[in-house]
């Protein structure tokens, strides 16, 4: 089995080692995995291209890892157990062979569906159990999935199937949320409308039993193409650098890019980061509540979990459903030992008071674990006080779509814990802090933009169809490392603790929105001349959307502001709706015609008293009317 390192000084001899010979230590770790054919060669790799190769020449499939190696001995213990929305209905289990058997009969369906290697599959699909399943069976044949979050509009939708040329798409009828029931399909047929010529397929399962739409020359029913086929599916046998999936991420630029990961490396560091930031031990039953139409899910929901052999639990609702105790009463329900969830739920949950909390025993917690976006100490203090009684390590776990796996994180109760900071390093990985110019700010108790000097397993290879964006994007800013986009402190005793972004993405509830995405959509609205979008503080999202939107007509504010965050629900989605919609006559601009963002987010923040020098600008008279609009102070004051 994978190294689990068990105290801090084998933390620190894995990771001197891991940095001294970074091509012996994860050699090491791949040895515990299950190989059709081992590598010729563990590590290749420039930055400049880039180029990263890890396991070249070996061969294997993931699936078998996920799943068939550990029929030997768990057979008959829980892989996947699911949750649905509402608390009555019954709850689904997975053994490790019936997993095993669903997987393969789905990996039948989808070959005799006419799907082979290295075709891409959409998946548009809220959290029932046949989505994991059903990747896990892409990943069986060599399929290469594409999962994207049921909450993205039709257009959202249509963008990513077309730039991956997607051969078939995966849906639901519907979707259960809390009292809501939401169409799936139907957002699948607008997608395909709007012109998805690449679609051969859209493959139906019944979830809600809605009603729904059908077309006969491109929709097909789950539960008839399923019918019959058999529970077994030899794996194909892929190279190690073959993809596995491509997830879309929003960056500085208006257009998603689409992060591809490959086979093996992302098997060897999920796996290995899981067992070592969760501590999970056998028989523990660990459940992380994202969504698998995210980076979270996809690897600590599914593969990493799974190729530990651990349980996992999939839960299909929300946190406020039906009362904002959910969490706790699952948590004590299948007595879960390590729960990994997002600060924006803590803020969430905390805000609705404790009594949710104090009905739940939630004795069975050993770890607690934080991802998606900065923990601010309030939630943090909760969360180890009223979740974790005290007695529960937190981890707070730095990592990116791109990084594939966890980068900077505590190991549950083996390293030092301090709130708010993401801590040290795992094993393999090299961060470090750079000034604008890229010179490296060597020393503690220090500020800069976080970096990674050298290649780890699971990090991205390229950007979909598209590796010189790639290059631009994180490896020629700084020359010879990988760039986060986000700035980190490093304190007196060499802990990090993640700023936040310093690039034009920002963070709502976890969810990564390029402004210039939300900027687009507003700009689509017929009767908008310019708009600019920023980030500002908010209570819990984290981060909330500020939009400035010029118009060309006599639109008032109160009509524009629902106008505005209809446009953006169609275009992206809900999630990217602006919390606050601000009419403008102009924005502040560089005599080169650059939006000085800096200032629009300082009144976004309402801290105008240091907006810093405005002289410059080409129109420094509309910062004034722009604050009085915002309600801060009038022009006069
Ligand atoms: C932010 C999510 C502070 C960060 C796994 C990063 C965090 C972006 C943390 C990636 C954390 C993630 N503390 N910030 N523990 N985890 N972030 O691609 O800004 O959805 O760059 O991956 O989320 O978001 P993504």
């Amino acid at each position: 089995m994978a190294l689990q390192v068990k105290n801090f000084q084998e933390y620190k001899e894995a990771y001197q080692k891991s940095v001294e010979n970074p091509a012996l230590f994860w050699e090491e770790q791949a040895n515990t995995f299950q190989w059709h054919r081992k590598w010729d060669k563990v590590l290749d790799w420039n930055f400049e291209e880039p180029n990263i190769k890890w396991f070249e020449g070996a061969k294997l499939n993931i699936t078998e890892n996920c799943i068939d190696r550990h029929l030997k001995d768990k057979a008959n213990q829980t892989a996947i157990i699911w949750e649905p929305n509402d608390p009555n209905d019954e709850t689904i289990r997975f053994t490790y062979q019936e997993l095993h058997d669903e997987v393969c009969k789905t990996a039948n369906m989808l070959k005799s569906l006419g799907i082979k290697k290295g075709d891409v599959i959409c998946f548009y699909m809220p959290m029932v159990p046949q989505l994991a399943i059903s990747v896990l069976a892409c990943a069986r044949i060599g399929a290469i999935h594409s999962v994207v979050f049921a909450g993205f509009s039709a257009k959202a939708l249509a963008d990513r199937i077309n730039d991956a040329s997607v051969k078939m798409v995966i849906c639901t009828d519907g979707n259960n949320r809390g009292s809501k029931q939401i169409a799936v399909k139907k957002v699948v047929d607008e997608a395909i409308e709007l012109g998805c010529p690449s679609v051969e397929k859209v493959l139906m399962l019944k979830h809600t039993h809605q009603e729904v739409n059908w077309n006969l020359n491109l929709d097909i029913l789950w539960s008839q193409a399923i019918k019959e086929q058999p529970p077994v599916c030899p794996a194909t046998v892929m190279d190690a650098e073959d993809v596995l999936f491509i997830l879309y991420t929003s960056g500085s630029t208006g257009k998603p890019k689409g992060v591809v990961h490959t086979c093996a490396g992302y098997m060897v560091y999920t796996t290995f980061s899981f067992k070592n930031v969760f501590q999970y031990q056998e028989g523990d039953i660990y459940w992380c509540t994202a969504d698998i139409g995210w980076i979270t899910g996809h690897s600590y929901i599914i593969y990493g979990p799974l190729a530990a052999g651990a349980t996992s639990i999939m839960f299909e609702g929300v946190p406020t459903y039906p009362d904002a105790g959910r969490f706790w009463e699952i948590c004590d329900k299948y007595k879960v030992n390590q729960f990994y969830t997002a600060p924006t739920a803590i803020r969430a949950l905390m805000a609705k008071g404790d009594a949710f909390v104090d009905k739940y025993n939630l004795d069975s917690l050993k770890v607690l674990g934080s991802v998606g976006e900065p923990i601010n100490k309030e939630a943090w203090e909760w969360y180890d006080n009223k979740i974790g009684k005290n007695k529960c390590p937190i981890v707070d776990t730095w990592w990116q779509t791109e990084t594939g796996g966890m980068m900077i994180s505590n190991l549950a109760g083996v390293t030092p814990q301090k709130a708010t900071f993401a801590t040290l390093p795992l094993p393999g990985i090299q961060p470090c802090l750079v000034d604008t110019d890229g010179n490296e700010i060597e020393g503690n108790d220090v500020e800069g933009l976080l970096c990674i000097k050298h290649p780890w397993p699971s990090m991205l290879r390229t950007t979909y169809g598209d590796h010189e964006r790639c290059k631009n994007t994180y490896f020629s800013v700084f020359k010879g490392k990988y760039f986060t986009g986000d700035g980190a402190r490093r304190d007196k005793d060499g802990l990090y603790r993640i700023i936040g972004r310093v690039d034009d993405v920002i963070n709502v509830s976890g969810h990564r929105l390029g402004t210039a995405e939300v900027e687009n959509a507003i700009n689509a609205c017929d009767f908008v001349i310019e708009s600019a979008v920023v980030g500002y503080p908010h209570e819990i999202k984290g981060q909330g959307i500020f939009a400035y939107v010029i118009c060309n007509s006599n639109v008032d504010n109160d009509r524009l502001e629902p106008l505005v965050r209809d446009k953006v629900s169609k275009i992206i989605g809900p999630i990217a709706k602006p919390d606050k919609v601000l009419l403008v006559s102009g924005l502040p601009k560089t005599r080169s015609g650059k939006i000085m963002r800096r200032i629009l987010r300082k009144i976004a923040e309402k801290e105008i008293s240091n907006l810093g020098d405005i002289s410059t600008l080409l129109n420094p008279e509309i910062v004034d009317e722009i604050i009085e609009k915002a309600g801060l102070k009038t022009v006069s004051s």
